[in-house]
């Protein structure tokens, strides 16, 4: 969508629609606690046998203060003692989880949160011995991390690389003053610049930025402005997300003044100009939020159709399974999704009864795998050949055919294309991407409230 041509009424009413981000299929409103423990162990035995490597995710879920818009599990901590102790628990979670799955081989390790670098760095140290104790880490495979500049030292950045980190991700969402006065999170051009140059001085060469549209109070020039500066920066991918407004599940959003907030036309015109001013910029476009320099392994896996879809939204991780460490982690098996207790107490008291902290999750059953793969091939590449992912999962030809009829009116408004075996989303309908994603998923509807498709 091209940033001065408004967007037609009849692609708006889709673009308010609420969706699933699909960061996995079946979505987390349909885990249960019928997935437990116990069913986790189990996959993870039946995988100690198979010499595939697994990736690691490890889960911080603390914060020197909370960002208003906030959608990840989280607290602010302004005390060490309890970010020391949780780091003593993901310890003991390694050596469990270890012990069961074996010293498996690893093929990437990410960071998230909250904000890992709230994390004392000793306790960083620590963690990182034990992943290298329990796992068989090879050297020079991806070790990423998400970082607050706000909190991110020259000595902090060499501690990084001293324990392998090669790629970083810096919150960096607006650099308007009025927005972030607007979001509580007060964040100068020069506190970035300076993560910037502290990571790239340490030899962190990898740096990915996450920028964001639809916040309160955002307007045309302010996202011009950002971009601009993040175009001198030249971080080498850049998270271009749509603020997830969701009040119900987040609480502290409700300090997020909704009348300040950009309706589905500004978001689409913000996302648009954005996109535009990246591409111009050098920066080729991946899937439905992402942007990364032509030489970034992004843009290469994407272009080998080798790029998938995981909670952290794109990756060139192609490992089956990932190991997710920590408080609300989700770990993906082959089997199926198990998710670990969200709160820090329900986590740490099963993890302490020697005990998988798995609350929930999901085994996949019938054709969850094959629908999962067509919507993420679509998300990834805007199309899927239907006959051929069919096939690849042992489904008839004709398996798809019904989910077509949804697609009807994007068929006849020429959003989407269908040359009997390849479905694509035409370029001025990328904005609904996620929308068209969701005729695959047969759960719609079935529970669950979502953040708008734009
Ligand atoms: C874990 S944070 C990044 C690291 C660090 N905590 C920080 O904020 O600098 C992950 C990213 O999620 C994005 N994010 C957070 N809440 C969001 C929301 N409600 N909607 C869309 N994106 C959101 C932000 O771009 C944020 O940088
Ligand atoms: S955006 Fe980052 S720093 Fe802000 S509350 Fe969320 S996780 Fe913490």
């Amino acid at each position: 969508m091209i940033s001065h041509v408004p967007p037609s009424a009849a692609l708006l009413d889709h673009a308010r629609r609420m969706v699933p981000r699909y960061t996995s299929y079946p979505t987390a409103p349909h885990f249960s606690a019928q997935v437990t423990g116990a069913d986790y162990g189990a996959w993870l035995a039946r995988l100690k046998d198979t010499a595939a490597p697994v990736s690691l995710y490890l889960h911080v879920p603390f914060c020197q203060s909370l960002c208003s818009y906030c959608g990840c599990n989280t607290k602010a901590v302004r005390r060490e003692e309890p970010v020391r102790a949780y780091a003593q628990v993901l310890a003991a979670e390694i050596a469990l989880v270890a012990e069961q799955v074996g010293t498996t081989e690893v093929s990437h390790i990410h960071w998230g949160g909250g904000t890992p670098n709230a994390l004392p760095p000793d306790c960083l140290e620590e963690l990182a011995a034990a992943l290298h104790r329990h796992f068989r880490i090879p050297a020079g495979i991806e070790h990423a991390i998400e970082l607050d500049p706000r909190h991110l030292t020259q000595e902090g950045a060499r501690l990084l690389a001293g324990i392998g980190i090669t790629r970083a991700s810096l919150g960096v969402q607006t650099l308007d003053g009025d927005v972030q006065t607007a979001i509580g999170r007060i964040q100068p051009l020069e506190t970035v610049a300076a993560g910037f140059a502290a990571l790239r001085a340490a030899g962190i060469a990898a740096i990915n930025a996450d920028l964001m549209y639809g916040l309160p109070r955002q307007t045309h020039l302010s996202i011009a402005d950002t971009v601009r500066h993040m175009l001198d920066l030249r971080p080498n991918r850049i998270s271009l997300f749509g603020y997830a407004h969701v009040p119900w599940m987040k609480s502290h959003q409700k300090l997020v003044v909704e009348a300040d907030l950009p309706g589905a036309e500004a978001r689409i015109r913000h996302a648009g100009l954005a996109r535009e001013m990246l591409v111009a910029g050098g920066y080729v476009e991946i899937g439905i939020d992402h942007f990364a320099l032509p030489d970034d392994s992004m843009t290469l896996a994407r272009d080998a159709r080798r790029l998938h879809r995981n909670f952290q939204g794109y990756t060139t991780d192609e490992a089956g399974t990932l190991l997710g460490l920590g408080a609300s982690s989700i770990s993906r098996t082959p089997f199926g999704y198990a998710q670990n207790a969200p709160d820090v107490a329900g986590w740490r008291r099963a993890v302490d009864a020697g005990c998988l902290p798995t609350v929930k999750g999901r085994a996949f059953a019938g054709e969850d795998a094959l629908r999962g793969d067509v919507i993420a091939q679509l998300l990834c590449y805007f199309d899927v050949d239907l006959a051929e992912i069919a096939a690849s999962h042992g489904a008839p030809p004709e398996a798809l055919t019904a989910d077509l009829d949804a697609l009807r009116p994007f068929l006849d408004a020429g959003w989407v294309t269908f040359d009997g075996k390849r479905l694509a989303i035409t370029s001025h309908a990328h904005e609904i991407a996620r929308v068209v994603a969701s005729a695959f998923d047969a759960y719609l509807g079935q529970g669950g409230r979502h953040s708008m498709a734009v």
